[in-house]
């Protein structure tokens, strides 16, 4: 079984080994060292060069390395009709809750106040925010939202979820389509975002739609950069409309050394770090895919090219 691997991100001698746990024959060929193309059949990759993936006859699976499978769909080389299928994976959507909860909590506990405070040694008590003025809207309703949004719900927080399509979750009120993303954004104090890239949510928040939010909303991102116009979401920082972000993804990653967000006072930057795969943990969904597909059967958590997602 010959696994084509392309990242510089992940550790191919982890992804090895775990893969290895689960199928002893695994041959696993760390691009560019492609050997006998056509010996390959499955493609695990994280923001391939584009072209990579092509002449490779036999290849039948294409395993994103992450929930997102934006950088696979990106390639205009990609082969289209081999299956794609994106990572569910409990570690990496607990990571992403969690940092979630740290960024819903910061804001909530007014970190950035105490560290003001704190930095002139001050010992400032501010009023607790009441849990009715942190209203969370949480933005896609996938594996990773809907995880975001139970979990804050434990929380005794009010919290909303929208999708594009109609869904029903207990505890959450939920909106959809177009109409609903404008009273999602009416009625959320911390906004999170967590929906899959697609051209539809492409610079989905922007100066139209976060004016949206009630003064003084608070943007989380853990989605992807380009679900941001980043100049509107600075400008509406700035004229205080939104009182700061907790950001996790960006246009440009690595985040430019002159970029303003670094500075800002009220924006919090994390290096795309929110979710990160851990091959022993993820491994067990790439096993199961492969052999799925060398049964025949279409692989877990494949993308439906028309939505991308
Ligand atoms: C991270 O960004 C992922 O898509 O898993």
């Amino acid at each position: 079984m010959t696994i084509l691997f392309i990242s510089e991100s992940d550790n191919p001698d982890e992804w090895r080994r775990a893969l290895q746990k689960l199928i002893p024959n695994i041959d696993l060929r760390v691009w560019p060292n492609v050997g006998k193309r056509s010996d390959v059949h499955t493609a695990l990759v994280w923001k391939a060069p584009y072209g990579a993936l092509t002449n490779l006859p036999n290849l039948s699976l294409i395993q994103s390395l992450g929930a997102g499978i934006d950088h696979i769909f990106n390639d205009p080389q990609r082969p289209k009709d081999v299956p794609v299928a994106r990572l569910v994976d409990p570690e990496l959507t607990r990571q992403m809750v969690e940092y979630s909860v740290l960024a819903v909590l910061s804001r909530h506990r007014r970190i950035d106040e105490l560290r003001r405070a704190a930095a002139d040694h001050l010992w400032h008590v501010p009023q607790p925010t009441p849990f009715e003025d942190s209203r969370i809207g949480v933005l896609g309703l996938g594996e990773i939202g809907l995880s975001i949004a139970q979990k804050l719900k434990s929380f005794q927080f009010l919290v909303a979820g929208w999708s594009r399509n109609l869904k029903e979750v207990e505890g959450i009120t939920c909106y959809h389509g177009a109409t609903g993303l404008k009273n999602i954004l009416h009625s959320t104090d911390i906004l999170i975002c967590a929906l899959p890239l697609t051209p539809i949510t492409k610079g989905i928040l922007n100066k139209d739609t976060l004016a949206l939010l009630p003064k003084g909303a608070y943007l989380v991102n853990l989605a992807r950069g380009e679900h941001v116009v980043e100049p509107d979401l600075l400008q509406l920082i700035e004229e205080e409309h939104i009182s700061g972000a907790f950001l996790d993804v960006f246009q440009t990653e690595p985040l430019p050394e002159s970029h303003p967000f670094w500075k800002h006072p009220s924006i919090t930057v994390t290096p795309h770090l929110a979710g990160l795969t851990i091959a022993d943990s993820a491994a067990n969904q790439v096993a199961e895919n492969i052999e799925r597909i060398a049964m025949g059967k279409s692989p877990l958590n494949q993308v439906d090219p028309a939505q991308g997602y």
